[in-house]
């Protein structure tokens, strides 16, 4: 199995790095070996802590339109370059692998259609908490409910520097610089600490939750970039947990939002500390249930990338999820200040 990867940064190496190390478990659920044939990025000559040696390596995307591959990894981030690329590729009958939120919020019903016409597989389960494997579960585990409710807090960038201000004592400012040299950060962070991030994410989860199409512009999201450390603590100090928290919910219309919010001490996402995710789905089958794990990083978001690699590679193609229906959205989200 032949594949490119876009983009050779945080998560790219991680890729690599989970391909080497799991080579044989890889090898043998897809009954092959994966060999990643081209690499594009910007600068071809920039040292990488992982060893691209019998790779091609480029930063002419033309290279990668005529490569023979089955599957590509876009991880280079970007809105309207990468869409044109994915697009391409799609149409090229390539399958496409993407952590790209930013992209995903906006035109994933426009690549899911390309997808669908070409037969292929988009899968993007590390577009949304990382590392934590929300995708595929409500698209596939809980595709039995009526699901009523998605919420969690969905930015590790922002949970880190929340957790750091709160339990550590730490300031804004050097919670947001040692999450950025951890790789949690986007290159700019202006996404993840204005609830963007989150917000790119609430709507990914309510689209397939909800079985709506979902357009980022009708929901509200606030960040954490105003909050004071001094409120935190004060907070703290009355046994409530401030959280930055997307909130999806259902019933005859859908009411989204992000926004930080306090929750009592001993509220079950008052723990979710550090990089960690949180997701809570409410289904009229199963009920509650929780999910949790790495929200960003490099191999924990590979993980979920390279699932999606094996996924595309042991699986027909048989039409990737797409709704038909438009959903209204209600701004509910003064209900949610307090938990
Ligand atoms: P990085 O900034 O670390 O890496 C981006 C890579 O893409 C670099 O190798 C860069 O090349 C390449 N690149 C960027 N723009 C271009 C371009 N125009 N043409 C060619 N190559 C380009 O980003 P991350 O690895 O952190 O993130 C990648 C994607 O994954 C993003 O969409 C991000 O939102 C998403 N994501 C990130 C997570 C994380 O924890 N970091 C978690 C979940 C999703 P060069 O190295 O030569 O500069
Ligand atoms: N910057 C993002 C975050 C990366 O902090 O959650 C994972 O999507």
């Amino acid at each position: 199995m032949k594949i490119a990867v876009l983009g050779m940064g945080t998560v790219g190496t991680g890729v690599v790095k989970v391909l080497n190390t799991n080579k044989e478990k890889i090898q043998s659920l897809i009954g092959g070996d994966v060999t990643i044939t081209h690499v594009f990025a910007k600068n071809v000559d920039k040292a990488r802590d992982v060893d691209l040696s019998d790779i091609e390596i480029t930063d002419d995307i033309n290279d990668i339109y005529n490569a023979d591959i089955d599957a590509a990894v876009e991880v280079m981030g970007g809105i309207d370059h990468t869409y044109e690329i994915i697009l391409q590729l799609l149409n090229k009958g390539v399958h496409v692998v993407t952590a790209n939120k930013d992209l995903l919020a906006e035109r994933i019903d426009d690549l899911t259609a390309a997808a669908n016409e070409n037969n292929v597989h988009l899968n993007y389960e590390a577009a949304v908490a990382g590392g934590v494997p929300i995708i595929r579960t409500i698209e596939n585990s809980l595709n039995a409910n009526q699901i009523s409710e998605v919420m969690g807090i969905l930015n590790g960038t922002t949970n880190y520097i929340l957790t750091k201000m709160t339990v550590d004592g730490w300031s804004y400012d050097d919670a947001l610089e040692d999450a950025k040299e951890k790789g949690y950060a986007e290159a700019d962070p202006t996404n993840d600490v204005e609830g963007i991030d989150a917000l790119r994410k609430i709507v990914l989860l309510s689209r397939l939750s909800f079985n709506k199409k979902v357009d980022i512009k009708d929901v509200p999201s606030t960040g954490i970039s105003n909050v004071d450390a001094t409120d935190i603590q004060l907070a703290k100090d009355l046994g409530y947990i401030m959280k930055l928290v997307g909130i999806g919910k259902y019933d005859d219309s859908i009411s989204a939002s992000v926004e930080p919010i306090f929750f009592k001490a001993d509220h079950q996402l008052a723990s979710v500390n550090y990089e960690k995710n949180a997701v809570y789905v409410n289904g009229n089958a199963v009920g509650e249930t929780m999910y949790y794990g790495p929200g960003a990083g490099s191999l924990e978001t590979a993980s979920a990338v390279v699932s999606d690699l094996i996924h595309v590679l042991t699986h027909p193609a048989r039409g990737n999820f797409q709704p038909d229906e438009e959903a209204v959205i209600e701004n509910k989200a003064v209900e949610y200040q307090y938990y």
